[in-house]
């Protein structure tokens, strides 16, 4: 498997001052010199995806190659998950300068800035910070290294005797040989120059025998101690100097078990004597060549535990240094991988000590992670609500599409639609997308099964690992189905108006509302009269009585029936699609109506004006023949059109009708004198909703007048009779009414109405 990953975890830096401030410099992200080895991380992003090294000393130059690095104890390790390339060299490593106290490291990166091959030195010099033990074991993770102390690998009793041969050794390693053992097979014994040649090294060197081998050697052999895999090379050196024969025994054996996984651990084995007879063993295990005490680990979470002289590793999951990564390959997994290091510290019977040290690379098989998606859409709100969870914390949604319209992220400020993206308690993101029905993206159309609007949002998620080659894509669809009756008005009749109530739906948008042709908008609520409230629940309309709109019918003393109707249209066609007519009856002892094709209707009460004693009197306007319609008592209902019965018209930027109820007592017809006392009754027209009347001469107004009912007693000298009505020439042109027809020119705009002539009231009035 190959990790295509991005750098997902903060390494904590720490820069090696000797460091020449190249490039590379910037590039190293950490430099260590450990218990047995050199350590560097360096930034990929600074040497390339497949970073180069040589190792340089007096001999030259030497490229590491995966082959020669695994002989001569270098270990190339490019995490691409993390971004950096390690390298770890053995102290013992082919190219290292050894002095008494101290090892130097020389290294040639070649780096790649801006496509420029830039070759780096990097230098180190480390003195091994602990004592080395008289057997080191690394099993590292491309070969095995065994050094053991000349002194150790003798009787001790000898060690006299040995400081006086070493300088032989020293000088002439050619002079040893070397056999490799298989079980049951013995070879035939090489010197150093012909086992180097097949891929060994042998070294005697800093006081110690040096054995290095990679893994997978002709000589190599696996077998199993209590069920744990192990890979072993037994080499053995002697040196004969007459009849004196030195043997020393190099075994490298390294457990090679590859870890398994078992509820949230991943669980590594190794046996516990891998080296001979063992008394007494000690572990300190860590992540990413970080070391914790065998109780400190356990802490930690760490498993430790022995079984049948195996030692099991038992790493959790989530152990700090883990690392949790997502893979996409046609779906989403999840696997974690672990760089363990475990430093085992055995002790034999003879009180040497040997200590074992292991890198190993733990991956865990992959695991799904499946995405959830929930639809959060409450239908009220008008707004599909759709939730993406459990989204790997290294994972990013890059885009969206929506009925097949993609959108990259983020989403620019006017999006008409609207992704908020959240971490969840466990660490994972979830997306939630909010968009409105009424999105133009949102498909609509009519579900005949459902007599609904079916809304329908396909979605497709793409998530991508940012670094990652492959983009997942995750698809639903969400869909909501929308009542489509047209909305109906609840009403109440108060005693001045009609109250609309609509409580808001989704739906809402689908919808516009008139009254008449006049679509309702705050401007023409504020232009006519109406009360309009309209807050997130309800919309809520007023229209008071005699605001335009108002139908009267059966108009009588006792009152009237007044009907408001509010029109509901099809927002795209402004078809009428449904309305709400409602019809109140209203009471008042006065009122005055103007109706916009010239009526004026009005009730009035005159018993502030007639003397009681008087009564019973006759009641009319200015022109006495015309009379009410209906009588209770002093209260008068008249109907009549504004430009008969007498009326007298002022032309002030808009036209008023004016009349007065008069009365005559009805006794003493003869001597009565006509009475100037009554009530006064106008209708006002705005000039320009009059237009018609210059133009087709019928009397036709855009909207109603305006009607006044004016109490005050007149003081006036009394009209003059019908013998010498009120003349007032007016030099416009106006059109009067005669014979169903107006004809246009000067008038007696006080109303020439006279008795005998007009078959009906009205008709033949002059304006
Ligand atoms: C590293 O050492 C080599 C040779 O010893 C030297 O030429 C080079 O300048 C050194 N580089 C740094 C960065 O110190
Ligand atoms: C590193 O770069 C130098 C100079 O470009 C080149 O000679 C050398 O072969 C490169 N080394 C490797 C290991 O690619
Ligand atoms: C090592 O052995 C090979 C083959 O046996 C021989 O050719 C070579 O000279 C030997 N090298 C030394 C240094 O003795
Ligand atoms: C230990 O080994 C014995 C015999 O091989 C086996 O029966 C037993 O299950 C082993 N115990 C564990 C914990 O593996
Ligand atoms: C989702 O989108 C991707 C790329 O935009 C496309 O390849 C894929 O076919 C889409 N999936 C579905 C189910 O439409
Ligand atoms: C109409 O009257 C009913 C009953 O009195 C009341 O619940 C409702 O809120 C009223 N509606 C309006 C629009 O005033
Ligand atoms: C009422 O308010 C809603 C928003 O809350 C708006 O969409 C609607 O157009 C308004 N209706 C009228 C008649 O103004
Ligand atoms: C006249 O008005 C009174 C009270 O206002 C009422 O009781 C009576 O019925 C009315 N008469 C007629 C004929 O309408
Ligand atoms: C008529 O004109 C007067 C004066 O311009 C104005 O105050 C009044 O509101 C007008 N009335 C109507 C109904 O237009």
């Amino acid at each position: 498997m190959t990790f295509m990953l991005g750098f997902g975890v903060a390494l904590i830096l720490s820069m090696w001052t000797t460091v020449g401030c190249d490039v590379l410099a910037q590039g190293v992200l950490q430099m260590e010199c450990r218990e047995h080895y050199f350590m560097v991380a360096i930034d990929l992003a600074v040497t390339g995806p497949n970073p180069q090294f040589e190792a340089v000393d007096m001999t030259g130059v030497h490229a590491l190659t995966e082959k020669y690095a695994a002989e001569c104890g270098y270990s190339i390790n490019i995490l691409s998950f993390l971004g950096l390339v390690e390298l770890r060299a053995s102290y013992f490593s082919c190219h290292t300068k050894k002095n008494d106290e101290t090892f130097v490291f020389n290294f040639n990166v070649n780096t790649s800035i801006d496509g420029k091959e830039v070759t780096n030195t990097l230098n180190a010099t480390c003195s091994p910070p602990l004592p080395w033990a008289p057997r080191e074991v690394s099993c590292e993770v491309n070969y095995m290294e065994v050094s053991v102390q000349y002194e150790s690998a003798c009787p001790h009793k000898l060690s006299e005797d040995w400081s006086s041969v070493r300088p032989a050794y020293s000088t002439s390693p050619s002079e040893w040989q070397v056999t490799f053992q298989k079980p049951d097979v013995v070879l035939a014994p090489m010197n150093f120059t012909e086992a180097r040649k097949q891929g060994y090294l042998l070294e005697l060197t800093n006081g110690r025998f040096v054995f290095r081998t990679p893994y997978g050697q002709p000589d190599s052999y696996i077998t199993k101690e209590n069920g744990v895999q192990v890979e072993v090379v037994h080499a053995s050196i002697f040196s004969r100097r007459g009849w004196f024969v030195i043997i020393v025994d190099l075994v490298a054996a390294c457990s090679t078990n590859q870890g398994m996984s078992s509820d949230g651990y991943m669980m590594w084995d190794t046996p516990e004597a891998l080296y001979s007879s063992v008394s007494t063993t000690q572990f300190s295990i860590g992540l990413n060549g970080d070391l914790l005490g065998q109780e400190n680990a356990k802490q930690n979470g760490f498993i430790v535990e022995k079984h049948n002289n195996t030692v099991r590793i038992g790493i959790p999951y989530n152990a700090v240094g883990g690392y949790r990564k997502t893979f996409v390959d046609g779906g989403i997994f999840e696997f974690h991988i672990f760089l363990m290091y475990l430093k085992q510290v055995s002790v034999d019977d003879y009180r040497r000590e040997t200590v074992v040290r292991f890198h190993r690379t733990l991956v865990t098989p992959l695991t799904p992670y499946p995405l959830v998606t929930e639809d959060q859409t409450v239908l009220q709100d008008g707004v599909f609500t759709v939730f993406l969870g459990n989204v790997p914390d290294d994972m990013e949604l890059t885009s969206i599409q929506l009925n097949g319209q993609q959108f990259k992220l983020p989403l620019p400020s006017d999006s008409t639609f609207m992704i908020t993206e959240e971490v969840q308690p466990d660490n994972t993101y979830s997306y939630t997308l909010k968009m409105l029905f009424s999105d133009p993206l949102v498909v609509q159309e009519f579900s005949k099964e459902h007599a609904a609007m079916l809304h329908q949002l396909n979605i497709n998620y793409t998530l991508m690992v940012p670094g990652g080659s492959e983009p997942y894509h995750y698809t639903t669809s969400v869909t909501a189905l929308l009542d489509v009756s047209p909305p109906v008005f609840e009403a109440n009749c108060t005693a001045s108006g009609i109250t609309f109530m609509l409580g808001h739906q989704p739906s809402d948008y689908l919808w516009e509302f008139s009254i008449g042709t006049d679509l309702l908008t705050m401007e023409l609520v504020t232009r006519r009269g109406y009360i309009m409230s309209n807050n997130s629940q309800t919309l809520v309309l007023t229209a008071p009585l005699f605001t335009r709109g108002f139908d009267y019918r059966d108009v009588s003393l006792r009152g009237f029936y007044g009907t408001f109707e509010i029109l509901v249209r099809d927002h795209d066609t402004s078809r009428v699609r449904a309305s709400t007519i409602k019809t109140c009856f209203f009471e008042s002892r006065e009122f005055i109506m103007c109706s916009t094709d010239g009526m004026m209707t009005v009730a009035a009460d005159l018993s502030g004006v007639v003397p009681s004693g008087q009564m019973p009197v006759n009641f009319h306007l200015y022109n006495k023949l015309c009379v009410p319609n209906e009588v209770n008592g002093t209260r008068v209902l008249f109907s009549f059109p504004v430009n008969s019965c007498g009326s007298v018209v002022k032309l002030r930027g808009n036209v008023t009708y004016k009349n007065k109820i008069l009365y005559t007592p009805k006794k003493n017809k003869l001597r009565s004198r006509d009475n100037n006392e009554g009530v006064t009754v106008q209708c006002t027209y705005s000039i320009n909703s009059l237009s018609r009347l210059f133009s087709v001469f019928k009397f036709e107004s855009d909207t109603e007048g305006v009607g006044n009912i004016i109490h005050s007693v007149q003081t006036t000298p009394a009209l003059p009779t019908t013998a010498a009505p009120l003349q007032i020439r007016m030099p416009i042109h106006l059109p009067a009414y005669q014979g169903n027809q107006y004809i246009s020119g000067i008038y007696d705009l006080a109303g020439s109405f006279r008795k005998g002539k007009g078959s009906r009231q009205g008709k033949k009035n002059i304006l």
